[in-house]
């Protein structure tokens, strides 16, 4: 990981984090992915903080991407407590496993922190998030609009107990779940044809 540059994403890298995006997520949740249109239309909704997007970069290449938006958790008597949370957090294939991930956590988190963000909260891979600190969200009782805290729900504080008394239902951006499949599929035309699979590691 030698010459690894991290610096906020700037209007001329949002065609190749977009490439990169694609690329790191193409069949790994699902045949294709939706995150580089995500991240697409990310950057013009109010929730989405430019200063926490990140790009990491190698050679004068971009190899990672994270981008952090505006959360809440939705407390029983209806108040919204907010919180941070990031994502899609992207590292080139040929470059996965050498750190650029880690380096983009480790340089994010406590910039978030400084920006006054108390805790950040994510849905994401259960066996990487824990070593950056995050815990089951179920252990500060933050739930899923169902009510459930699967493993894959995750919370970390930015300031000692700061999600001490604060328990509800976590609630991303709307833009996560703006993601109409002609849409995608228009905005995925646009980048070289590539072929889906339906693998059988395709879930959390
Ligand atoms: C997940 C991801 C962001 C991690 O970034 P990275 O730079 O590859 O990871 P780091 O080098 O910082 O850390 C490496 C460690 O993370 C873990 N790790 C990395 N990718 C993993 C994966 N796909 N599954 C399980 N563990 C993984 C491993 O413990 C690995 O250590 P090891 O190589 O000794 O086994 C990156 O692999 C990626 O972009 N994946 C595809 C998209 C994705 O899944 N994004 C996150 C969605 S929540």
């Amino acid at each position: 990981m030698n010459n690894l540059i991290l610096r906020p994403e700037t209007p001329s890298d949002y065609r190749a984090v977009e490439q990169l995006t694609r690329e790191a997520f193409w069949d790994v949740f699902k045949p294709g992915c939706d995150e580089h249109y995500l991240i697409h239309i990310f950057r013009s909704h109010p929730d989405f903080i430019p200063e926490l997007s990140i790009v990491a970069e190698q050679d004068g290449a971009i190899v990672g991407h994270i981008a952090y938006s505006h959360a809440a958790i939705v407390q029983p008597n209806g108040d919204r407590w907010p919180m941070l949370t990031f994502g899609p957090l992207s590292v080139r294939p040929d470059c996965q496993r050498t750190g650029v991930g880690s380096a983009l956590m480790h340089f994010t988190l406590p910039k978030a922190k400084e920006m006054g963000a108390s805790a950040v909260a994510l849905c994401g891979r259960p066996e990487y998030y824990p070593r950056f600190g995050f815990r089951p969200a179920g252990s500060y009782g933050i739930t899923d609009a169902d009510g459930q805290s699967p493993d894959y729900l995750m919370a970390l504080e930015l300031h000692e107990d700061a999600l001490a008394g604060i328990s509800g239902v976590f609630c991303e951006s709307e833009a996560f779940f703006s993601l109409p499949p002609d849409e995608v599929a228009r905005f995925d035309a646009t980048f070289p044809p590539r072929e889906k699979h339906v693998l059988p590691t395709q879930i959390f």
